[in-house]
């Protein structure tokens, strides 16, 4: 194989350079031996790719902008999300780029994560399916995908410093599995590590996650990339089990990662292998950068569509107040009917090709409307559009109403504070149910909001951020062209002091973040502790109904008859849970193992079949160290939602008979009152970790802006760099403690002095930026007590 011959002629430092990368979005060349660059860049929803150098938010080449994945997973749909892959890979083709950053596969521990949009599901079978499907369609194009951020990246707030610090069976059987899922059914050619770290080890140098379990147990053999700036250390990241450090910054690691060599620090073994992962890829996908290929946007604008139209949940539909009819000349009201919010914030935001309207799909199909815009999201504060749209409201008249989030309250980043929509659009809302029972409200947002309207409404649609073409397909929901078959792929809470993390969640605890309730979240934690919920996990009303019979359990497969008994044809996805009932330790209520999307027209009935695995019964076991299987009784469950359980089916495993049940008695996971806390944690076997203050003289490159102020010269620099970050974020000096300002500005000076070093293009040299620590640290010696991150 080639890689491997090229490896051996190469030096050792030649190896170390390919290990970083070129520039923001290349990787290096080596025309000595006939290795040409290649290009990765965002992801995940549609290509993001800047030409030239820096980060280039805004001023992409155009693409498709598909539904955000928040969105497409309510899909539940493997083809369509493999069909819309396959469309991103060509585009990826025609523009050169060899591997595209994404799917991302986090959880969503809080729905109050910046980056949800961004990310599936809360649940790791439903991630782990819809990941494995997108990866498949982009590498059938021969592009390769960057599987992130492994893992347990779960919120935006420290994302740079902080440490996720969550239990081995957690971690196992729900942060880590939907990348298990995806590495198994998909092998990516790449993975992205996270940048935060995992019980005090960073990602992107993990060696029990990057070595031991991605590579030893789930056999990936692809190439292991840091996040952009997400690299600690170098050689001790290499000797992780990393292989690329990304972007790439005129070689900022070489000279200290070639000391340490020298010193026996890394062997030839870890950059042989680091060097032959990279020489791999350039190998399988070098040729796409010489590739003349073009794509068929209208072709691609389509898929968009049908995503979007698999993907919109009807969430409530009183007395089929849907579909309307095309002859009713509605109101529409809310701006964005003009302006669609159709995709999120931060690094996945693309320049679409053709951006649909909801106006404009009216206008496309002759249908008659009026209009008024409620709202500006320039201005989102100002309430002057109120009166004006609900004066115009009757009660003959139909009202669309659209509502929701705007940009500036979702973005990679920074974490929302509340569920809240902006009052501007409640108060309109409240407004307009008050004077009329017509109307159908429209949900523009990446993640669940609080609705206190709700018992008023009588028809509610999400839309989630529905892609360039999603006001088009809504428009063909609204007017009854397609029933509605999305169902939501999280829970949505009443309010998010529901949450179990809630009381901790982003903003109490700095950097040492603990997952004191383990794997009790979304519908785990929900449907468990009997909590009332705005809306379960897997939810979604159709315009048809269905009905379930004959469910046949057969050893591992499972299969159950499922009937259109309505009136116009429709797309039902059947659910397949386990519950696990031998009480050999605290088990969630029950879980999803597997799905099927089913399209049945009026009158039809299927049988769908699916299959479980023997490691569906498994949990895992942490003084094993491996699955189990516990001996004793299992319930199948197949329904509509996971609280709408349509069949049930008893089954009995043999295994291990494990009993530590008992130890958990009357703790957070036995009764689930109030919040849990750090001696609930401790249960699961781990310690909480608290943060103390980082000391003057124990400041090291680890440390931000934010962490070293403790010192006269690490003040001056904080200060410096609040005005460049303000300056940089468009924000005021007055408006800079305003909550989601203060967020903002929080997280972009929550980047390390190394995290600096390597975003800055080579102008911040690491020497540069060790010297700014010593002037941080007075030139004093550090304390004996190390610094505790
Ligand atoms: C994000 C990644 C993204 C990368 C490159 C990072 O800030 O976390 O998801 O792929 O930037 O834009």
């Amino acid at each position: 194989m080639r890689a491997k011959e090229i490896l051996a002629q190469m030096s050792v430092k030649e190896k170390l350079m390919l290990t970083s990368g070129k520039d923001f979005w290349h990787l290096i060349e080596f025309e000595k031996y006939g290795i040409p660059s290649i290009m990765v860049t965002d992801g995940p929803h549609g290509l993001r790719k800047k030409e030239g150098p820096g980060m280039g938010i805004g001023d992409a080449v155009p693409s498709v902008a598909f539904p955000t994945a928040s969105c497409s997973a309510c899909s539940w749909d493997r083809e369509a999300l493999g069909k819309m892959g396959k469309a991103m890979g060509e585009e990826c083709v025609a523009e050169k780029v060899s591997v595209i950053l994404g799917p991302g596969v986090n959880m969503k521990r809080s729905p109050l994560c910046g980056r949800n949009f961004e990310y599936f599901s809360e649940d790791p079978v439903l991630a782990g399916e819809m990941g494995a499907a997108l990866i498949k369609g982009v590498q059938s194009t021969g592009v390769g995908t960057s599987l992130k951020h492994y893992a347990a990246n779960n919120q935006e707030t420290f994302r740079m410093t902080g440490s996720s610090n969550v239990d081995e069976r957690t971690l196992r059987e729900y942060y880590l599995k939907p990348f298990e899922i995806a590495v198994k059914k998909s092998q990516p050619y790449t993975v992205m590590s996270a940048y935060n770290k995992i019980n005090n080890v960073p990602a992107s140098g993990n060696k029990h996650l990057l070595t031991d379990i991605l590579r030893g147990e789930w056999g990936f053999n692809g190439l292991v990339m840091t996040d952009w700036g997400g690299g600690h250390c170098h050689y001790e990241d290499l000797n992780g089990g990393l292989d690329l450090e990304m972007p790439g910054n005129k070689q900022l690691y070489l000279k200290e990662t070639l000391k340490a060599y020298k010193a026996g620090k890394i062997s030839d073994e870890v950059i042989d292998r680091a060097a032959l992962k990279v020489l791999e890829l350039l190998e399988k996908t070098a040729d796409i950068a010489s590739a003349n290929a073009t794509y068929d946007v209208a072709a691609h604008h389509q898929i968009a569509k049908d995503v979007a139209l698999g993907s919109i949940v009807l969430l409530k539909n009183e007395k089929n107040q849907l579909p309307l009819k095309a002859n009713v000349k509605p109101l529409v009201i809310g701006e964005m009917a003009e302006k669609p919010r159709y995709q999120g914030a931060g690094s996945s935001h693309l320049n679409p090709q053709k951006l649909d309207t909801f106006l404009g799909a009216l206008q496309e199909a002759g249908i008659e409307y009026d209009y008024e815009k409620g709202y500006e999201a320039a201005n989102v504060k100002d309430e002057s559009f109120i009166d004006t749209a609900v004066e115009k409201v009757n009660k003959d008249q139909p009202v669309i109403l659209f509502i929701g989030l705007t940009d500036d309250y979702e973005s990679e980043g920074s974490d929302r504070l509340t569920m809240a929509m902006p009052e501007t659009h409640i108060k309109l809302a409240e407004k307009i149910l008050e004077k009329s029972k017509n109307v159908v409200i429209v949900l523009s947002a990446g993640s669940p909001v609080e609705l206190p309207f709700e018992s008023k409404a009588t028809a509610i649609l999400d839309a989630y951020l529905s892609g360039e073409a999603g006001a088009d397909a809504l428009a063909d929901i609204i007017f009854g062209k397609v029933s509605p078959s999305g169902k939501l792929a999280e829970t949505w809470p009443l309010s998010k002091d529901d949450v179990p993390c809630s009381d901790t969640y982003a903003l109490v605890e700095r950097n040492q973040v603990n997952y004191r309730e383990g794997f009790f979240v979304g519908y785990r934690y929900f449907n468990t502790a009997n909590v009332k919920v705005q809306y379960p996990f897997g939810f979604g009303l159709s315009y048809t109904t269905f009905e379930y019979s004959n469910l046949v359990v057969d050893g591992n497969k499972v299969s159950v008859d499922v009937e259109n008994t309505g009136k116009v044809d429709g797309a039902e996805v059947v659910q397949l849970y386990i519950s696990n009932k031998t009480k050999a330790t605290i088990f969630a209520d029950a879980e999803l193992k597997n799905f099927d999307k089913v399209f049945l027209k009026a009158g039809e009935k299927k049988t769908v079949t699916m299959t479980l695995t023997d490691d569906d019964f498994k949990f895992f076991d942490v003084a094993k160290n491996e699955y189990v299987t516990a001996k004793g009784e299992y319930e199948i469950r197949v329904g509509a939602s996971s609280r709408d359980i349509k069949l049930t089916a008893k089954v009995k495993k043999d295994g291990v008979v494990v009993d530590e049940l008992a130890k958990f008695k009357g703790s957070w996971f036995d009764t689930f009152k109030g919040k849990p806390t750090d001696e609930d944690m401790k249960l699961l076997g781990i310690e909480p970790i608290h943060e103390t203050t980082v000391r003057k003289g124990d400041y090291t490159l680890e440390n931000t802006a934010m962490d070293v102020q403790g010192s006269g010269f690490g003040k001056l620099f904080y200060k410096i760099m609040l005005v460049a970050v303000r300056a940089a974020l468009g924000i005021k000096k007055e408006e800079q403690d305003l909550i989601q300002n203060k967020m903002m500005i929080d997280s972009a000076l929550n980047i390390s002095f190394r995290g600096m070093s390597a975003m800055s293009n080579g102008i911040m040299q690491l020497w540069l930026a060790s010297l700014l620590v010593k002037f941080c640290n007075g030139f004093s010696r550090p304390s004996k007590k190390k610094d505790n991150k």
